[in-house]
């Protein structure tokens, strides 16, 4: 019999996603850990993209706490084309179109730290990389444009190397410095100082530390203070608002301008009618991105896709996008956010929920 091997042609992350970061140290090209969950990066809802990427995948999908990680794979004919280049992950595979967690594999080589000058072509990119196995540093004032490229943590380390190893090789290979413990840092500070003059510095640091605790201690009290006497007040955009003028909308296609302030599509359909598109998923409410290329609105949390008229097609979503109610003000676009429309309730049609071009 012909040996056939699998390759991953679909992959989606399913509800309870606990932003471990793990899968996209694993596989940076597909997954993109963000502050709530885990989506699927758009260029991977591709099966050619994720198809040679099909070991990394499953090494991420066995390395998922929470087993979300999800994939179909389908059998193809001949040898794995990554047998060989791969220590890990390559044996093993999924059973089923729709499997989960991959069963099987080989296990993990133990890791070495790398040997040798790091290459400098990634060393400056290296030196100044943030990277998502540290959650705090997402939240830090840290911008994320300092965040190497995915690739070149990708070239520079061993896939699968755990995070303090990979901050071993990190420091061992020169791309990073070593971050100083406290008491290193005290150490450094009172190099070459008598005792008597170490002791002071030592008391003068506590006593830093002591009076910023309470300033910090303060300053919450003040906040707690402010919270209980202010009305709170929700700083939301208007409901309604004008959006550009009918001739900015002549050409048929999806207009993303409002996407990211308003939250709206203006969709110019093919049959000559402009509507405003909720950009929130009907499945769980992620944000779908518009791929032009395809010509459809595709999420990246679970895989819904939606035509470009807002029905949905694909994915777990089980309605249509929701229209906002638009009308016209003499040359000037508006769309009501507070009146919406939804097609499954034979809404889509009815006067405001679309105008013509
Ligand atoms: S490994 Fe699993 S739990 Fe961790 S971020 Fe990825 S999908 Fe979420
Ligand atoms: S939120 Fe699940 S597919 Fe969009």
């Amino acid at each position: 019999m012909a040996e056939t091997h699998k390759e991953i042609t679909k992959v989606w992350i399913a509800p309870g996603c606990i932003v471990c970061d793990a899968c996209e140290t694993d596989c940076p090209e597909v997954f993109d850990v963000q502050e709530e969950t885990c989506v699927i990066r758009p260029q991977a809802n591709n099966a050619d993209f994720t198809k040679p990427l099909t070991p990394s995948i499953i090494t991420a999908a066995e390395g998922c706490p929470v087993e979300v990680i999800k994939f179909e794979t389908i059998d193809v004919e001949g040898p794995e084309p990554w047998a060989g280049k791969e220590a890990e992950g390559a044996g093993a595979g999924s059973s089923g179109a729709a499997s989960g967690k991959a069963s099987g594999g080989t296990k993990k080589a133990a890791w070495t730290p790398p040997e040798g000058p790091p290459d400098p072509k990634w060393a400056g990119l290296l030196a100044n990389a943030y990277t998502s196995r540290d959650p705090n540093a997402r939240r830090s004032s840290e911008p994320l444009t300092a965040k190497a490229p995915p690739e070149a943590i990708k070239r520079a380390l061993p896939k699968g190397a755990p995070p303090d190893a990979i901050e071993a090789a990190m420091v061992g290979s020169g791309f990073a410095k070593p971050r100083p413990g406290v008491v290193q840092k005290i150490r450094e500070k009172t190099a070459g100082m008598s005792r008597r003059e170490a002791l002071a510095a030592g008391i003068s640091a506590v006593l830093l530390v002591a009076w910023g605790s309470l300033a910090v201690a303060f300053a919450n009290g003040l906040g707690m203070l402010q919270n209980y006497l202010v009305p709170k007040v929700i700083n939301e955009p208007p409901s309604v608002f004008r959006a550009g003028k009918i001739s900015d909308y002549a050409e048929v296609g999806v207009y993303e301008q409002y996407k990211g302030s308003n939250g709206v599509w203006i969709v110019h359909e093919h049959d000559g009618t402009l509507v405003a598109l909720s950009d929130i998923c009907t499945h769980l409410g992620c944000i779908p991105n518009w791929l032009p290329a395809d010509q459809k609105f595709k999420c990246p949390c679970h895989g819904s896709g939606y035509y470009m008229t807002g029905v949905n097609f694909e994915g777990p979503a089980p309605r249509p996008l929701e229209r906002f109610k638009i009308y016209l003000d003499g040359e000037f676009v508006f769309v009501d956010k507070s009146v919406k429309y939804r097609q499954e309730l034979k809404q889509w049609g009815l006067p405001g929920s679309e105008i013509a071009v």
